[in-house]
């Protein structure tokens, strides 16, 4: 990545320290770390150009190969419970499927809570995780993969798959997704919640309208999914008629035709 034109070019208030790696093992870990010695730094990018222990909700690894992807950490310390965190894996997720339309007017859609589509298939993941008073999102985005193995692509895209560019902007995309995080986290610390951009990411979700399988620790039921709320739970009918709210981090939300849907 043009390491120079991210640090000149990219506007806004928030990200006050931005710090583009080579090699990483994991840029979650690097934030770890980096929470460790600068305990009370707010707004710090952490990028690499690759990961050789990427990682992936629920221990899976994160395949994340140089030169090819957005492999991004974002620490952020939002003078609120943290209990509230939770809610910017759907922040980013927001600002990840803005900026993919923006970029490449390439349009994508959230699997809630966090993984963003295109096509049935997953383009980025998120993971969010906390260290101290700090917390860690972490952005994984397929840009210039051109293909995948068997396994994976069954299930995984990248903005080179979907647009039919070849080495798609990485550094444009970077910056619109830190620009567009920036602009909806101001609207999440208003209220502390989702309540002034649930709208939209009710207009954006795949899953709305649409039967999911609700995966919990002990059992396992399938539902309607109708939206999310501002506490950023997942409220679903189940077929018996019963309205629940699923919270993002006990359940697996699976589609039922697909990945996705
Ligand atoms: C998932 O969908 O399972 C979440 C994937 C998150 C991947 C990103 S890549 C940058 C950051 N560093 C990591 O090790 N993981 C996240």
């Amino acid at each position: 990545m043009k390491r120079e034109w991210i640090r000149n070019k990219l506007k806004g208030q928030l990200w006050t320290q931005r710090l583009l790696y080579e090699e990483l093992d994991s840029t979650n870990l690097e934030a770890k770390r980096y929470i460790e010695e600068h305990p009370d730094e707010n707004g710090v990018v952490i990028t690499s150009e690759v990961q050789t222990q990427g990682r992936g909700r629920r221990g899976r690894t994160w395949v994340s190969p140089a030169g090819n992807g957005i492999w991004m950490s974002m620490i952020l310390h939002p003078k609120m419970s943290l209990e509230k965190a939770p809610m910017l894996t759907l922040v980013a997720g927001m600002a990840v499927r803005h900026a993919l339309a923006a970029c490449f007017q390439l349009d994508s859609q959230i699997k809630w809570p966090n993984d963003i589509i295109v096509n049935d298939k997953k383009i980025c993941g998120i993971l969010t995780e906390m260290r101290g008073d700090g917390v860690i999102v972490g952005i994984g985005i397929n840009v210039g993969t051109e293909s995948f193995d068997e396994e994976l692509k069954k299930i995984a895209t990248s903005v080179a798959m979907e647009t039919g560019v070849s080495e798609p902007d990485r550094e444009a995309l970077l910056i619109a997704v830190l620009e567009a995080f920036e602009t909806y986290y101001m609207t999440f610390l208003e209220t502390e919640d989702l309540s002034g951009l649930m709208e939209e990411y009710n207009r954006h979700c795949i899953n709305i309208g649409r039967t999911v399988r609700v995966i919990e620790v002990n059992r396992e039921y399938t539902a309607v999914a109708e939206g999310i709320q501002k506490d950023g739970e997942l409220i679903v009918v189940t077929t018996d008629g019963e309205q629940k709210q699923v919270s993002s981090g006990e359940v697996t939300i699976r589609g039922v035709m697909g990945y996705a849907r």
